[in-house]
């Protein structure tokens, strides 16, 4: 008989814990039809974090973290804590999880369902059948490097600044998960940067031009200037496969390719580390979206997001491709149905977040007899 599987969920700030709440009847209807257990730890982090021990994410949580299969994360921060100390932000807490838990790679599809092609903002024939991946380095560049910070100047102004760095091996291995991803896709990889602007953008292209060289011939592969990148997106999204980029462009352009699938509210991702030798990786499922402070509390937040981390953790930690084929059958169902949280729009009926869930649910018992 195999243990059960670890899994620490994090449901943070605002909406986090709404959404989390409902993909966690998942867990439940798992266990009770297909004998598949969790063994669940719950953990504060980000601004519930910082309220209850002062801090966003204490050692404590970190420490479970590290030592369970995988983390579901709902989101974090919100307007009561802008005005903390930039280290005990509610951020830092999901920043810091990322770091040390050397989660480099941060998968962030973009998939059209059908009966969401008119909830885009794009024109139909634009969106429709779009399935596009972004893969985002998650632990280096703006985010990490330093030096970064806010200093006095002579005449009485300040300085603010921070460094985009990266090295060859840190772009070598977000690269090869690239040309990894797109083989079991359609063969195409855009790797995006500013070489003409920025010096860490021209290292960039130079290693995914020799990694190509060397390792990836069997890929398309292409390289696209980001603010070009912005621009193709909402122009013809079809024409991608597999986007990479750094941390801050990728952190841009995976909220800009939400609109393409209806809402911010649908695209979810996993976080992966690298492989260790047997074969195991470090990951945290997150949905793209944050705390969404002007509807937390109102119950109608879409939960899909979260739902559709969920899968995609039964699937790159879990090995569980069935039981998420079932669950993304079932949103596709829900969503048929012409169920929609607020922020979807159109549709023929309005519903709440848990009124979403209840429709998966029950598309999840009707298919699974
Ligand atoms: P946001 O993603 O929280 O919200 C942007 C807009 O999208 C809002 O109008 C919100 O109502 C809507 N939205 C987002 N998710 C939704 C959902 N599931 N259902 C319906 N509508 C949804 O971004 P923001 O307002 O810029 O940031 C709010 C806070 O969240 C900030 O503190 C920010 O730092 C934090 N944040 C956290 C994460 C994370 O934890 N992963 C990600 C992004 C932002
Ligand atoms: C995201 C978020 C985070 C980021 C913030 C909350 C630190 O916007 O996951 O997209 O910028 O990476
Ligand atoms: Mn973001």
């Amino acid at each position: 008989m195999t243990s059960n599987r670890k899994l620490m969920v994090m449901p943070g700030d605002g909406i986090g814990p709404e959404v989390i709440n409902e993909t966690l009847r998942l867990v439940d209807w798992l266990a009770k039809h297909r004998s598949l257990n969790f063994d669940i730890i719950e953990r504060d982090v980000g601004g519930k974090s910082y309220d209850l021990h002062g801090t966003p994410l204490t050692d404590e949580a970190l420490a479970d973290a590290l030592g369970c299969d995988a983390v579901l994360f709902g989101a974090v921060g919100g307007p009561q804590y802008d005005d903390l100390d930039f280290e005990v932000k509610p951020e830092r807490g999901l920043l810091t999880l990322r770091k040390e838990l050397d989660l480099f790679a941060n998968l962030r599809p973009a998939i059209v369902f059908p009966p969401l092609v008119e909830a885009s903002s794009l024109k139909p024939d634009i969106v429709k059948g779009l399935d596009i991946m972004i893969l985002r380095e998650l632990t280096g560049g703006v985010y990490f490097a330093e030096p970064r910070g806010i200093e006095a100047l002579p005449d009485g102004t300040k300085k603010g600044y921070d460094t985009n760095l990266y090295t060859t091996p840190e772009i070598e291995r977000i690269g090869r998960v690239a040309f990894d991803l797109s083989r079991k896709r359609n063969g195409k990889v855009t790797s995006v940067e500013k070489a003409n602007v920025m010096l860490s953008g021209v290292l960039w292209r130079e290693v995914m031009t020799e990694l190509h060289k060397n390792e990836g011939d069997d890929i398309k592969l292409e390289h696209m200037f980001a603010d070009n990148c912005a621009m193709q997106l909402v122009r013809a999204p079809k024409q991608f496969d597999v986007i990479v980029c750094d941390n801050l462009f990728g952190d841009m352009l995976s909220d800009c390719a939400a609109m393409l699938t209806g809402s911010l509210g649908m695209l979810p991702s996993a976080s992966l580390g690298a492989p260790n030798k047997d074969g195991l990786r470090k990951a945290m499922y997150e949905p793209v979206h944050g705390s969404a402070p002007d509807i937390t509390g109102k119950g109608i937040a879409n939960p899909l997001a979260q739902v559709l981390s969920f899968t995609m953790m039964l699937r790159y930690s879990f090995d569980h491709s069935e039981e998420a084929d079932l669950i993304e059958d079932a949103v596709s169902d829900a969503l048929s149905s012409g169920a929609r949280t607020p922020d979807l729009g159109g549709g023929s009926k309005k519903v709440s977040t848990s009124e979403m869930m209840d429709l998966v649910m029950k598309s999840m018992n009707q298919n699974s007899v």
